[in-house]
């Protein structure tokens, strides 16, 4: 494996199972699952973000868990590349490491806590990640409290003050005595954010960060977001079911549809080319997009509903509402009714780090 490479999840699933009803128990139906993420492959890079972008009930938020460890993972792994210190940490604990690397499918519960010092989350509500009750002092030292880190109450202090300074919330001592219910919206994510890159995290997973803010502070947020992963060199997964804002949020893009990956690549140039009848009606529905993220969404141009995740269509799962299935129905049928696509290297032009799981574009067999 690369020596860059932080973050390497294959073909992972997580299936949550549904409960039956009496008469479906009593008629010894089979036991249902939702297949929330159904085998997707990624790679992250150190320093490097992602957009995992669909919309709602794709698998984006279940992906983000599986990564942290807070839902229990059906099938693949999720290899990470912790810091030194942490391994020293997680080798004590017998966990085991190849080429540097641990699996997060194969740890225990107890086994994840040296990780969550390495691996963060900014929730997309900002009114509710915050404990009410404590001041935005306590809520950015209570991390450091956790995982050891700083010596002495007067060290952590310190600390709290100049995360706080990073997300520009000044002067900090000013904030720190304050409750969350004195704040905006805005500035609540600035905590959010602080506590998420107090502990000096290897990887930030942002889930809809700025989806309940308000237009006019968006995009102060998303920079800030890249300013720290940047001064820290902190890889970042960005969760959003807004392709306007992954644009302005992330380097490399992934599609979600129904637990899978249908498109992947460098984020301008997935929105310049498309190459999935899926990718392609999403990026039909923003309209006039531009820096201030003032668009207005239309009816994203696709026939139908999105089924279910429990009954997941045959073949590749996108067909009942591909438009490009019905314009080109002869030579394909035998394929996307038949067979589930994986992601590869398109047959037509693209740049090199492009993969697409569509039978029109990768090679039949
Ligand atoms: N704990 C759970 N139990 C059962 N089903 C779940 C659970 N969490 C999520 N799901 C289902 O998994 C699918 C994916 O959900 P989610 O990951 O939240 O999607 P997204 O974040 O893309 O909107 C949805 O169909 C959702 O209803
Ligand atoms: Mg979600």
């Amino acid at each position: 494996m690369s020596k860059d490479l932080l973050l390497d999840v294959e073909n992972l699933k997580v299936y949550f199972p549904v409960r039956r009803s009496i008469s479906e128990f009593l008629a010894m139906k089979p036991r249902r699952f939702v297949r929330a993420v159904d085998g997707i492959s990624f790679k992250i890079r150190i320093g490097e973000s992602l957009c995992l972008v669909g919309e709602s009930g794709s698998g984006k938020t279940t992906t983000g868990k599986a990564i942290l460890g807070l839902v229990p993972i059906s099938g693949g792994s999720v290899k990470y590349r912790p810091k030194e210190e942490t391994v020293k940490v997680l080798r004590e604990e017998g966990v085991e490491f190849v080429d540097g690397f641990v699996d997060i499918a194969k740890l225990r519960f107890k086994q994840m806590k040296p990780l969550r010092k390495e691996i963060q989350i900014v929730f997309q509500d900002p009114y509710g990640s915050l404990n009410p009750r404590y001041t935005i002092g306590r809520i950015l030292e209570e991390p450091l409290i956790i995982h050891g880190i700083g010596e002495t109450s007067e060290e952590r202090i310190e600390m709290v003050a100049r995360a706080l300074e990073n997300v520009k919330l000044i002067p900090p001592e000013d904030f720190m005595e304050r409750y969350p219910h004195q704040l905006s919206g805005g500035q609540r994510q600035r905590v959010a954010i602080a506590r998420a890159f107090i502990t000096n995290p290897g990887l930030v997973i942002a889930d809809e960060p700025v989806s309940m803010l308000d237009v006019s502070i968006r995009a102060e947020i998303l920079e800030l977001l890249n300013t720290l992963r940047e001064k820290n060199n902190t890889s970042m997964i960005f969760i959003t079911h807004d392709l306007a804002i992954a644009r302005y949020a992330c380097e490399r893009i992934a599609i979600m549809y129904l637990g899978k990956i249908v498109e992947i690549g460098d984020v301008d140039m997935v929105i310049q080319n498309p190459i999935h009848p899926y990718t392609k009606a999403l990026i039909e529905a923003i309209f006039e997009p531009d820096p201030s993220m003032r668009h207005k969404i239309k009816e994203i141009p696709i026939k139908g509903e999105i089924p279910s995740a429990v009954n997941i269509p045959a073949g590749c799962r996108f067909h009942p509402r591909c438009v490009e299935l019905d314009q080109d129905r002869k030579t394909l049928e035998s394929y996307c009714l038949m067979k589930e696509p994986s992601l590869e290297k398109p047959i037509i032009d693209a740049e090199p780090e492009r993969a697409v799981a569509c039978w029109k574009y990768i090679e039949r067999r």
